[in-house]
């Protein structure tokens, strides 16, 4: 038999899956043009025969609640971002990202019932993100990252999303 890189198909025409089939902007999409990860990878299995979503495999809502509780501990603490956030509380603040992050990777779609489509670049335009703010962003989210104790390849794959999204939200010079 020759090998040929074409996709197999099923006697009916239907393309048979292939383990390496799926490009890897699947699965960590960045929609470059609005600066921001455009898709959901846990929405759809992104790897045929996987169907468990990133959401589900790093523990789901309690993950991520712990991820942004502890996230937003180092906000309530820090004197450059504290000011930026516009509420006195910052609970709200915390319930729209742990939404946001547990929809896109797979989780309930209640950020977007109650919020509409993230169009994260423009809901971040009322706030000076500079290159100081997105480090010490990440600062605190590196220490909710360590805090929820992931695999080393659930965690590299999240925080290299934290950190491709902080460097794309990024609108004004220091
Ligand atoms: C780069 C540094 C960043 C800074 C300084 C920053 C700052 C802020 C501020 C001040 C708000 C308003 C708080 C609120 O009322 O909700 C906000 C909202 C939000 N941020 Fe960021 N942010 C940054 C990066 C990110 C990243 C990387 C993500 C996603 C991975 C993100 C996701 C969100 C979400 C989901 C909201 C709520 C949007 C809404 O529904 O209104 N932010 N951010």
């Amino acid at each position: 038999m020759t090998e040929t890189n074409q996709t197999p198909t099923a006697e009916d025409g239907t393309p048979i899956p292939s383990r390496f089939g799926t490009p890897l902007a699947r699965l960590i999409p960045v929609d470059q043009g609005k600066g921001m990860p455009a898709g959901s990878p846990g929405a759809a299995p992104a790897v045929p025969g996987i169907t468990e979503t990133f959401y589900d495999a790093v523990g789901g809502h309690e993950t991520f609640a712990k991820l942004v509780h502890v996230f937003y501990q180092g906000i309530a603490e820090d004197e450059i971002l504290r000011p930026m956030y516009p509420d006195e509380d910052l609970g709200p603040a915390e319930r729209r990202m742990t939404m946001f992050l547990e929809q896109y990777w797979g989780g309930p779609r209640t950020y977007l019932e109650e919020r509409g489509h993230p169009r994260l670049r423009m809901r971040h335009m009322p706030f000076a993100v500079t290159p100081a703010a997105r480090d010490r962003w990440l600062l605190h989210m590196r220490a909710a990252v360590d805090a929820v104790e992931l695999s080393p390849l659930h965690e590299a794959t999240l925080w290299d999303y934290l950190e491709r999204a902080a460097h794309s939200l990024v609108n004004s010079g220091d």
